[in-house]
């Protein structure tokens, strides 16, 4: 989708689609000398927050539809003008136009600024249009014929409106990228599929993609992603993605991503049912990629580098055991009751070799625990972290983001639930709090810097008929590091 800002007054703009609020709407058709099919049309439209009218203009006027928001007059809270452009996002994607004009400006959001209001409506059109029809043949449906949003704009504010739509297009680039990748099949996304779709970020203004093999992780003792990864045929990568936005000596924000490309449980077989939905392990990956492609196209000054660590966990003649013990990279051992607790194995690896970056924050993103679904349903990610500024940075790019979290506890009592017979630490924890014991076990492996956690169980996909990747976190990592850089 293309932006582009479009000042001057509403009734003298030409559009193909003119997507305003009710009271704006009539002045426009008024000017058109369309009162009398205006006011016919709106007979029975509810004013509110979620529904919309489409009322279409003959074909000589200069705006030949009028796309009318509901409760757009006025102050508006923040969760209606989501509500209110979510509405409008949905009921555009059908139409038969090429452009349309996003004028809700009526609408002022408590508390919020302009910059909030073009940024969360350009949002969820992104959210609204985007489709996934790569393996589909034959008729797949209307298709878009959106090519361009134009965002209106007083003159006061054509700047701020200009910055929003700029970093709203590279926002929608990282989270589309996210969602392609989630939503690709097990038998195309493998690590190396990963990998590859990495290394294409290279060609970014200031990113640099490296990766490490099995020979290398085995050697640098990353016993945990390996007990993981070696049950498949397909071998698995540690993917570096390095933007240097910021200044040189400035620390990184490093992000890690879960990239278990397929779970099937290992050895700790799933159950069949859903199990299809397991491709989805690796949107902690997806999205830390989505966020640094993201923040590169927005040339953000800061410094971010993303780790992901990609495997497959695959039950084989080769696959760990329960019961089998591991030496991780930080020289803790792990014994492996359930298999199917794989995440938190690659990620500890990756969490101990991310140390050399002497990051500033690290944020660990992970399909982690089914337990996490439970707790909060698909509307939050959980957080969990010790640090309280960090976690007040997150909690807040999410609510800005509309992209929550919601912060869960780590006490220390919790770790008492992590004991071991015969090693430093198994990788589960006792019945109860599994989204909490698997955040304590990661835990164990990042005393050397500030480090948050984010489970995207529930929050990264969907299931049922609406199946799919939601690109989440990238929303709330972006505005994140929109605010770390300034
Ligand atoms: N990838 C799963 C968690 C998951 C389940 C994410 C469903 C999204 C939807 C993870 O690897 C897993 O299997 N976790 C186990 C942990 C248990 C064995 C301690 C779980 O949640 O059951
Ligand atoms: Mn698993
Ligand atoms: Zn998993």
């Amino acid at each position: 989708m293309r932006y582009q800002t479009k000042t001057g007054s509403l009734t003298e703009l030409s559009t193909p689609c003119l997507i305003t609020s009710l009271d704006q709407a009539r002045k426009v058709a008024a000017k058109h000398r369309q009162k009398a099919l205006f006011d016919a049309a709106i007979t029975d439209f509810q004013d509110k927050p979620g529904k919309t009218l489409l009322v279409p203009l003959p074909k000589d006027a200069p705006v030949k539809r009028l796309l009318v928001a509901g409760g757009a007059d006025g102050e508006v809270t923040a969760e209606d003008f989501r509500k209110i452009a979510a509405a409008v996002a949905k009921a555009v994607r059908p139409l038969n136009a090429q452009s349309a004009l996003w004028a809700l400006g009526a609408a002022r959001v408590t508390d919020r600024d302009v910059y909030w209001r073009i940024s969360t409506g350009l949002a969820a059109l992104a959210n609204a249009l985007y489709e996934f029809n790569e393996h589909k043949t034959g008729d797949t449906g209307p298709g878009l014929t959106l090519k361009r949003i134009q965002v209106h704009a007083d003159a006061r504010s054509r700047a701020t409106v200009q910055r929003a739509a700029r970093e709203a297009t590279a926002l929608q680039t990282g989270l589309d990228f996210a969602r392609n990748l989630g939503n690709q099949p097990a038998n195309v996304c493998n690590p190396n599929y990963l990998l590859k779709e990495a290394r294409k970020l290279s060609r970014l203004d200031k990113v640099k993609v490296s990766s490490l093999d099995e020979k290398r992780m085995t050697e640098l003792g990353m016993g945990a992603f390996m007990a993981v990864s070696q049950g498949s045929d397909t071998p698995g990568r540690m993917i570096i993605v390095e933007y240097k936005g910021g200044k040189a000596g400035d620390a990184p924000v490093v992000l890690v991503g879960k990239g278990i490309t397929f779970d099937t449980g290992g050895i700790s077989l799933k159950p069949a049912a859903a199990m299809d939905e397991m491709k989805f392990d690796m949107c902690g990956a997806a999205t830390v990629l989505g966020t640094i492609r993201a923040v590169a196209e927005a040339k953000l000054p800061v410094n971010v580098i993303t780790v992901v660590a990609a495997a497959e966990n695959m039950p084989s003649g080769r696959a760990t055991r329960p019961g089998d013990i591991v030496r991780t990279m930080s020289g803790k051992t792990v014994e492996i009751l359930n298999t199917d607790a794989e995440g938190r194995l690659v990620l500890c690896d990756a969490l101990t070799y991310v140390e050399r970056y002497k990051p500033k924050a690290v944020v660990d993103v992970a399909t982690l625990t089914g337990a996490m679904i439970v707790a909060l349903g698909s509307y939050a990610s959980g957080l969990f972290t010790k640090d309280d500024d960090l976690a007040g940075a997150l909690l807040d790019a999410g609510d800005w983001s509309g992209d929550r979290a919601w912060r869960m506890p780590l006490w220390d009592d919790y770790q008492e639930m992590l004991k071991s017979n015969f090693a430093d630490i198994p990788n589960i924890g006792s019945p109860g709090a599994g989204s909490i014991t698997a955040a304590c076990f990661l835990s164990r492996f990042t005393g050397k810097y500030a480090w948050a956690h984010l489970d995207i169980a529930g929050s990264g996909f969907q299931g049922g008929a609406a199946k799919g990747a939601t690109g989440r976190p990238v929303g709330l990592l972006f505005r994140y590091l929109v605010q770390a850089s300034e």
